[in-house]
């Protein structure tokens, strides 16, 4: 097939040159042209310099807005009910997901399995894949117990195959594992570059909302954690899922952190075991380490995932560091940390400012609400002053730069998961205390963080 011509085009400016440049001749910016595939014929410019539209298929008629009738998404559920739950409710017809994790973290694994439940619901699936041949992708279905099962697999990586199977197919839903391994003969770059990785997710996302097949796209991370390829495909997609966890235990997080069919920061919680993913229905102890007595350095906050509260350990260390002491996080922000160092000693005259500091959230979960400020700075003087907290205790509660302590949404779901869970004491914003005692549990509620301090120095 004879290759189409191609351009180099801007990131940034959209200007584009017929060969690559270090430098863009249109605004200047340094390593942004990226090859891309040219135009097809007869796309000319018009008066103003965009391209003009004469060639292309009739416009669609404006109507108002109140005139067109809202139809709800056609979703199929999978049956993997934690899955079902990040999705919103199941996989959507025409909609186009994508799923990023670190290696073997458990894509394939999921995705089979979610492909075998549809298939055992009766809908054609077909599982294309560009990393395993298909003797292990079989190997794999083996392992999870699904051998027998009516899964079509496909091993290919160039597109332009794919688009002609699936047609051939018409598959109800598709699976791409993974879009970095996927090229596309119109283009000469290498599979992962990103303008191959642009070109693949482009096709593959036109085929679906042409022809209501579900697509899910599987993709790689960078170290930094994000998906690799260009920004742009998060927003060429419908829903945007995220593997988390620690591929040393076994529990995963399954994050929605993009879904324009369902709410996002929903998440379903997995255990990997010798026979795949196995939904948890009930996690809210999962991310707790075990210890015989209290330690130094170590909190439990009330976290709220989606609809779940979420119990997690917070690890600090802070330890006599050199001049120029070191400040590291797992799973929190850091340069919310920074922020929460400032506060505690500007508010409550506590100084690290000679010390490393190190933070942890226990079991590879990602905490990013403001609500974790209270029990990491908690950990952090516990570990600085040697002193574990008491035994059964607990925080929440967001920390403003005035040392104010502000609520958490939904504090009353929080503290009640963790009465249930046998928690006995707790620090929290005083807006989320409850206005009748919950009982076993005694609630010191503040509204400074000098105030929290106070209340666990006894
Ligand atoms: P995989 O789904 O291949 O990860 P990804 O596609 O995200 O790279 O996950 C593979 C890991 O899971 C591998 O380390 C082995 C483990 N595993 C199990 O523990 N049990 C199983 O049943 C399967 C299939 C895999
Ligand atoms: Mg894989």
């Amino acid at each position: 097939m004879a290759k189409e011509k191609t351009l180099y085009t801007c990131n940034e400016c959209g200007a584009s040159s017929p060969r690559w440049l270090g430098k863009c001749p249109g605004c200047g910016a340094w390593n942004t042209l990226v090859e891309t595939a040219a135009e097809a014929a007869g796309a000319g410019k018009n008066r103003l310099g965009g391209a003009s539209y004469a060639g292309l298929a009739p416009a669609q008629q404006v109507v108002p807005l109140s005139s067109i009738e809202a139809t709800e998404v056609a979703r199929t559920a999978t049956g993997i009910a934690e899955l079902d739950r990040v999705l919103g409710g199941g996989i959507v017809e025409g909609g186009v997901a994508l799923i990023g994790g670190d290696p073997g973290i458990g894509k394939s694994t999921l995705l089979l399995q979610a492909l075998d439940a549809l298939q055992r619901l009766g809908l054609p699936v077909l599982y294309v894949s560009g990393e395993e041949s298909g003797a292990q992708v079989a190997l794999r279905a083996r392992r999870l117990g699904l051998a027998a099962s009516g899964v079509q697999v496909l091993a290919e990586i160039q597109l332009e195959k794919i688009l002609a199977t699936v047609d051939a197919v018409q598959p109800a839903v598709c699976v791409i594992d993974s879009i970095q391994t996927m090229y596309s003969d119109q283009l000469a770059s290498a599979p992962g570059s990103v303008a191959q990785v642009r070109e693949c997710a482009a096709h593959l996302t036109r085929l679906a909302k042409a022809s209501g097949i579900a697509v899910v796209l599987v993709g790689h991370v960078t170290k930094e954690g994000a998906i690799a390829g260009p920004r742009v495909l998060e927003h060429m997609v419908d829903t945007v899922l995220y593997f988390e966890g620690d591929t040393h235990s076994s529990f995963r997080l399954v994050r929605a952190i993009k879904n324009r069919f369902g709410a996002v920061n929903e998440i379903g919680v997995f255990a990997m075991t010798e026979h795949g993913l196995k939904g948890v229905s009930n996690p809210s102890a999962i991310f707790l380490s075990q210890h015989s007595e209290p330690v130094p350095g170590s909190c439990v906050l009330v976290t709220l995932e989606g609809t779940r509260p979420l119990l997690v350990e917070i690890q600090a260390l802070v330890d006599g560091g050199g001049p120029s002491p070191r400040r590291l996080s797992v799973g929190l922000d850091r340069d919310r940390l920074a922020m929460l160092l400032a506060v505690l000693h500007r508010h409550a005259g506590v100084a690290c400012f000679d010390q490393d500091v190190f933070v942890n959230a226990v079991g590879g979960v990602r905490i990013g609400e403001p609500a974790a400020d209270l029990a990491v700075l908690l950990a952090i003087t516990s570990s600085l002053r040697a002193k574990p907290l008491p035994k059964g205790f607990f925080a929440f509660g967001e920390v403003g730069l005035a040392g104010e302590v502000r609520p958490a949404p939904r504090g009353q779901e929080r503290l009640r998961e963790a009465a249930k869970l046998g928690f006995t004491v707790a620090v929290v914003p005083k807006a989320n205390a409850p206005k009748k005692p919950i009982a076993g549990l005694s609630i010191h509620a503040v509204d400074r963080v000098e105030q929290a301090l106070d209340a666990v120095r006894t």
